[in-house]
């Protein structure tokens, strides 16, 4: 249970006309950055996402990396090629690594123990969230032991009906939620999120999202607008909204003042300045990519993803400049999640 709660309740009705009305925009941000900075002042930490592989075994319809999608150049790290990537953003100044790819089961859980130990080992001041989709609980377990800190699984949606039109027949919700919940038995970090404007959302699923986040209780939450991929069965389907995305960010930060929410590359995809501005409305993460760059235009889950032609370096380099531009500072710490014994009222 955290600590640093936000108490006050708010009805169905308030979120539904925070999540809709675009003249909130403006109060919605401010709040939430009268919040975050109360919590964690202008700090911005950021984490080294290495997408290991574009192999998945999964069909989400919305993903331009399923499996179904014969069009993808597939490509995967080896261990001793992801551990580079880790040395690399190391002396880049990163403390975090997000090691993130497809269901690849090329990857056996000796492979993902043994890199784990072997960044631990190198980097002890480090720490290291998968995000690996779902595995059994024995491999989550296995993976903690050996010094996994984080885990990120965005549950996607949180009404099932929902979930059934964005997956394969053979994927559900309950299961999606329940390793959720295993993650954090066993002791992670955890991070939950869903995509805004996927295919068929309402503003009703908007809210059960956010109500299953309050029981969850998650450390960090990952939120970006969906976005077309032209080999997917959502290739007719618009990109989501990008003043409901920011509003989404604030009313996050609003019910959950401690937690660590990334300005993500979907936010910054749809618009030049999203991630200076989901900062603005209340985020306080970023996570510019470490890996290869041979490989960064073949990890497209959709169409027009930015960044994936730089260097780690230049990323660095330009995520600062941006950071500092919108008025906040990177922390080159492991950023791990504040909590301590109060009560927020806003
Ligand atoms: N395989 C892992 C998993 O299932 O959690 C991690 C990789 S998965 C590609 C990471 C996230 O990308 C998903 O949780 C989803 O929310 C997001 N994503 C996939 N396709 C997207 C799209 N078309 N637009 C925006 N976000 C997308
Ligand atoms: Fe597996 Fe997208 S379908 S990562």
């Amino acid at each position: 249970m955290k600590n640093f709660k936000n108490t006050t309740y708010y009805t169905d009705e308030e979120l539904k006309n925070w999540i809709e009305d675009e003249s909130m925009n403006e109060w919605l941000a401010d709040t939430a950055d009268r919040i975050r900075r109360d919590i964690y002042g202008d700090a911005v930490y950021i984490r080294g996402l290495i997408e290991f592989s574009n192999f998945c075994k999964n069909d989400c319809l919305y993903c331009g990396i399923r499996k179904s999608n014969k069009n993808v150049d597939r490509y995967r790290l080896t261990p001793e090629e992801i551990i580079q990537c880790a040395d690399v953003g190391y002396e880049l100044g990163f403390r975090t690594y997000v090691l993130q790819g497809g269901e690849d089961t090329y990857y056996t859980d000796d492979m993902i123990v043994d890199i784990v130990k072997e960044i631990k080992a190198k980097h002890p001041d480090t720490a290291i969230t998968l995000s690996l989709g779902i595995k059994p609980y024995e491999s989550f377990k296995r993976f903690y032991d050996a010094g996994a800190d984080r885990y990120l699984l965005r549950q996607e949606t949180s009404d099932s009906e929902h979930f059934k039109k964005l997956h394969p027949a053979g994927m559900t919700m309950e299961e999606r939620h329940e390793a959720l919940w295993q993650l954090k038995e066993i002791g992670y970090q955890v991070g939950g999120g869903f995509m805004v404007d996927s295919p068929y959302q309402t503003t009703e699923d908007l809210i059960k999202d956010l109500r299953f986040l309050e029981k969850l209780e998650p450390d960090m939450i990952g939120i970006g607008p969906f976005l077309t991929s032209h080999d997917t069965p959502f290739k007719d389907f618009p990109n989501g909204s990008y003043t409901k995305t920011l509003r989404l960010v604030s009313i996050l930060r609003i019910l959950f003042p401690y937690a660590l929410i990334p300005a993500t590359t979907a936010l910054g995809t749809i618009n030049p300045l999203g991630r200076e501005m989901g900062l603005k409305a209340g985020a306080n993460v970023l996570m510019p990519n470490l890996s290869p760059t041979m490989y960064r235009k073949q990890y497209q889950l959709y169409d027009n993803k930015i960044c994936t032609g730089d260097e780690a370096a230049e990323c660095r380099a330009c995520l600062s400049m941006r950071v500092d531009r919108a008025g906040y500072e990177i922390v080159t710490d492991r950023g791990d999640v504040i909590t301590r014994k109060a009560e927020l009222v806003y």
